[in-house]
């Protein structure tokens, strides 16, 4: 399977690129060609919802920028991977805007030919908060919207909580973490 994680968080070797490190090591060791784009070192524009992108004679996203490149990785990915620390319910910037730009791509499943469909999706995700309550149902609500409207299955989310430990500490939840990713056929 070809994987592209998008790494939306600002430290590289924070909380969240360490679980998400060890989910990419699991599905490495499973023989899976893995690429890890650090969005925060790429030049992306937010969308400009110029709708130039759905004119009948459009080439892609009329924007400049480093978004091409992702969007060339995206498209070819069999498993898309979100990765971001909780920001206020939410994923950090980056991702988010990264995320919009999809929108020059075809991606609605039931109008027309979806880049998207048969592809899977998963979030890896801390928060400070504990997993188990972290307030993430909403937006897997809206992952798994996502999914729906654009042809992609929802494999869930990669959890954990980092206030009361770093990740670093937590050598289950990184154990657990490799493992998913190196039991995913
Ligand atoms: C701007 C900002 C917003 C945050 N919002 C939340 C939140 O809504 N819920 C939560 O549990 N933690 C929140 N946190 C804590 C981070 O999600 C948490 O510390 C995370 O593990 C940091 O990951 P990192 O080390 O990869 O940066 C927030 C942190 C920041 C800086």
């Amino acid at each position: 399977m070809k994987v592209c994680a998008l790494f939306g968080g600002p430290h590289k070797k924070g909380n969240t690129a360490k679980l998400l490190e060890a989910f990419l090591d699991g599905l490495r060791g499973n023989g899976h060609l893995v690429q890890r784009i650090d969005l925060v070192e790429l030049t992306i524009q937010p969308c400009k919802g110029c709708m130039a992108c759905k004119k009948p004679t459009a080439d892609g996203c009329i924007q400049k920028d480093d978004m091409h490149g992702v969007l060339d990785s995206v498209q070819e990915a069999d498993l898309l991977i979100f990765a971001s620390p909780m920001y206020w319910w939410n994923l950090a910037g980056p991702l988010k805007n990264a995320i919009d730009r999809f929108f020059s791509l075809p991606f609605n499943a039931t109008a027309e030919k979806s880049v998207f469909s048969g592809k899977k999706l998963l979030l890896v995700m801390t928060s400070g908060q504990p997993s188990e309550r972290d307030g993430r149902e909403g937006l897997e609500l809206i992952m798994q919207r996502m999914c729906s409207f654009t042809g992609m299955e929802w494999l869930g989310t990669i959890t954990a909580g980092t206030n009361n430990k770093p990740i670093s500490e937590q050598s289950d939840v990184l154990k657990a973490a490799r493992l998913r990713g190196s039991s995913l056929a």
